[in-house]
């Protein structure tokens, strides 16, 4: 990565599911760039595969010296068709986020033989990153299992061109990192947190003047001069 550290990328086997669910949970509490809705979707996806209750799903989980930076899941669709489900950087400002996407289309594509993988972006972040970064195709007559919305397409030719800009990395992951990664999944250390005063939160959620919030917290703040 740009700091200079290694990161992992690597399948997650159905018994390490718990050992993210508790990493996730929190997020659900994250207005800050739609992260409470990535990460309830996260939630819910991962404990039902945990659960034998999702088709053909997989998991892979970004590690930082053990330490769980980034998941990314998905599933196949038909043997040919890939859908992207979700990715959730739990480190910021390295790309994290991105990498793990390119890693996920690298399995969809070589390892999984897909020819197509259908992709929607819940974020503005998700957007830019995904559909303008690999200039996606739009597949608008297909609604994607994500909401329902139109979907976008990841092509194989897309990837191929993107190979050399935005997909990085060594493979096979040498065995001492991969070791180390496998041992444990340790807790994020600076994983995004709730904004400590809700204005924060407003950039995301279509009140850029935030008056709703406003009002709420003059509402609070009478409550507390009252008692
Ligand atoms: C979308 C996502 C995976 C991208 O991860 P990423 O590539 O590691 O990128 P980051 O989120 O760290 O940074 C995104 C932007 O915010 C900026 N940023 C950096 N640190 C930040 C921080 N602490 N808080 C907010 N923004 C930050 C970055 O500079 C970057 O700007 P750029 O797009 O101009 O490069 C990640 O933002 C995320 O998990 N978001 C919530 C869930 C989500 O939206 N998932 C995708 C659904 S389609």
């Amino acid at each position: 990565m740009a700091s200079g550290e290694a990161a992992v990328v690597r399948a997650v086997d159905r018994d390490e599911i718990p050992d993210l669910l508790k990493h996730v949970e929190p997020l659900l509490h994250v207005e800050r760039d739609y992260y409470d809705v990535v990460a309830s979707r996260v939630y819910a996806e991962l404990l039902s595969h945990y659960q034998y209750r999702f088709q053909d799903q997989y998991v892979l989980a970004v590690q930082v010296d053990g330490e769980l930076a980034a998941i990314v899941n998905g599933r196949q669709v038909t043997p040919n068709l890939g859908l992207s489900l979700h990715t959730l950087a739990l480190r910021r400002g390295l790309r994290i986020g991105a990498h793990a996407f390119a890693a996920k289309m690298e399995y969809h594509f070589d390892q999984l033989g897909h020819d197509e993988v259908l992709v929607v972006a819940e974020s503005p972040i998700g957007f830019r990153r995904w559909m303008i970064e690999y200039k996606l195709e739009k597949r608008f007559d297909v609604p994607h299992e994500l909401g329902g919305v139109p979907s976008w397409a990841l092509t194989r030719e897309l990837f191929d061109a993107a190979r050399s800009s935005l997909v990085v990395g060594r493979r096979p992951v040498p065995p001492e990192i991969l070791d180390k990664a496998t041992e444990a999944i340790l807790p994020p250390s600076d994983p995004p947190t709730p904004a400590l005063d809700p204005l924060s939160a407003t950039r995301s959620k279509y009140d850029p003047t935030a008056s709703a919030l406003m009002v709420e917290r003059w509402a609070m703040e009478e409550g507390v001069q009252d008692a």
